[in-house]
This record gives structure tokens, C-alpha cells and sequence, in this order.
């Protein structure tokens, strides 16, 4: 944490968000790849800004997760962070490790994580997985480097699934997420993401933890809720799945704002005078 954001505003820590936990007070999460939206969400009072493995589709265009780097997730994390800095400096940034970044070993794992705190000075990482990356959490967190969980749909492993259908419907996915959430406690998760998964089910995973859950698609039980800054402001018309509010329609906006300014150009109404030197 840089130490102008500390002085700035009550930065958002682990500790805090247990502590809201504690309070009942909802945690708020949103994904930001970039500056200026980090500068807004911050300012909106925004608890924690993850800096998703998203951005591999909805910034770059990918049709899955797994082809991000972990030099386009550093670059995508610093600006975040810069905008997190130059405003209230309040809101936790959560970095995703992408695909293939944790996954061969905890050596690995570990330098991968801490090459991420040092280039960003975020806050913290996000892994996918349970019982299966438990010990490379545990050597994640032992160095000092808070870790944030993620189970239910888990995209880096959409290939397995086949789909991006509900997760842990039967009894036995739904034991196992019981299960790996208290690993991940064990291990030393701070928070745990819980995406696409039975309402009931995240209650009691909830209910079971000290740490809190963030859901997305995953009801009103969680300690929190996360959703990716695209979708609730409508940026991608034929992306509207049942879990994401829109609160805006920019596609719309921006494709009219953008009609608008080829017309202006096009009849020589802009620029005017007024807008020249
Ligand atoms: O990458 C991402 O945007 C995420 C959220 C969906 C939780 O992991």
C-alpha cells in the first residue's frame, strides 16, 4: 500500500473487510482494467476493484480467460492502481494471477505472486481453485501476500467443464465446495470469490466461514458482490446473463455519441469556431 494512498482515506485492508463481515455490512467489488474507470469507481466508494482475468474477453477480445499474460494483467493492474492512488485512494485492488501463473508449482506461484505486489503495489492476488492450490496459498500467504479464493465456475478451467453452466447443483460438486471453502480458510484465503453457484449453497458456505464470500450469481447471502464493470453498464449488447444488473446503457450512448460526431465531421458542423484556434 503506497503510503500517500494511507494517508488520503481510510484505505480498505483484509482486516476491514473482515471486520464489515463481522458488522454485516456488504462488501462492493467491481472489476477495472484501466485508469479512469478505477478514478470513478473510487470515488463511487467502491470497497475492493479486481483486476480481472476478465479483461482477456472484455478488453481484449479473447473468448475465454486463458490467454491473458501476466505482463497484460501487470499492465492493466498499474493503471488501477494509479487511478486508485490519484483519487480517495480508498478501495482495496485485487489482482487476478492469471492463467498458468499458479498452477505448475508453488515456487512458481509464489514468485509470480510476489512479482505482481512488487510491480503494482496492490493489494492483494486472486487464484482460482480449492483443496487442488491449497498448499501454494499457504505459501502465498506465509510470505505476507494476501490471497483472495475463487471457486464455483471457475473460467480458467471452462475447457474442463464445457460450459458456463451453474456449478455445484449435485450433492457431490456441492460437498466439495463445502469443503474447499474452509480449506481455503485454513490456507489462509482472506476472502473467497464464489461465482455461479446455488443461492442455498453459498449461504452455507457462508455461514460456515469467518472470512467473507463475494458472490457473483451466487444470491443475496454473501458478504459481498462482485460484477464485472462492462456488464453493469451495458457496454456489450448480447452479454446479459441473469446474475448482471445493468445500471446503464453506454452502448447505446456511445454508439449515438459516436454517430452523432461522424455526422458533425462529415457536414463540417464540427469543428466550429469556437472550437478552433
Ligand atoms: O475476472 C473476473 O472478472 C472475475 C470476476 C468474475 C469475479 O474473476
Amino acid at each position: 500500500m503506497n503510503k500517500s494512498v494511507q494517508q488520503k482515506a481510510a484505505h480498505v485492508t483484509t482486516r476491514r473487510l473482515l471486520d464489515m463481515k463481522q458488522n454485516g455490512e456488504k462488501i462492493s467489488m467491481l472489476t477495472a482494467y484501466d485508469y479512469t474507470i478505477a478514478r470513478i469507481l473510487d470515488r463511487a466508494g467502491v470497497d475492493v476493484l479486481l483486476v480481472g482475468d476478465s479483461a482477456s474477453n472484455v478488453f481484449a477480445g479473447h473468448s475465454t480467460t486463458l490467454p491473458i499474460t501476466i505482463e497484460e494483467m501487470i499492465y492493466h493492474a498499474k493503471a488501477v492502481v494509479r487511478g486508485v492512488h490519484d483519487e480517495s485512494g480508498r478501495a482495496m485492488v485485487v489482482i487476478d494471477m492469471p492463467f498458468m501463473s499458479y498452477q505448475l508449482s508453488s515456487e512458481e506461484a509464489l514468485r509470480n505472486a510476489g512479482k505482481i505486489m512488487k510491480e503494482h503495489e496492490c493489494d492483494a492476488v486472486k487464484l482460482e481453485g480449492g483443496r487442488v492450490i491449497a498448499d501454494t496459498v499457504k505459501r502465498i500467504t506465509d510470505v505476507g501476500i494476501p490471497v483472495m479464493g475463487h471457486l464455483g465456475l471457475m473460467p480458467q478451467s471452462i475447457y474442463k467443464y464445457g460450459s458456463y453452466r451453474v456449478r455445484a447443483q449435485e450433492e457431490k460438486e456441492a460437498e466439495q465446495l463445502l469443503e474447499d471453502v474452509v480449506i481455503l480458510e485454513k490456507a489462509g484465503a482472506f476472502a473467497i470469490v464464489l461465482e455461479k453457484i446455488p443461492s442455498a449453497l453459498a449461504a452455507e458456505a457462508t455461514r460456515s466461514l469467518t472470512i467473507p464470500t463475494i458472490g457473483i450469481g451466487a444470491g443475496v447471502a454473501c458478504d459481498g458482490q462482485v460484477l464485472v464493470i462492462n456488464d453493469i453498464l451495458g457496454l456489450n449488447r448480447e452479454f446479459h446473463p441473469r446474475f448482471v444488473r445493468r445500471y446503464a446503457d453506454l452502448n447505446t450512448l456511445i454508439e449515438q455519441a459516436a454517430r452523432q460526431y461522424v455526422q458533425d465531421v462529415r457536414t463540417r458542423d464540427f469543428p466550429s469556431a469556437d472550437e478552433s484556434y
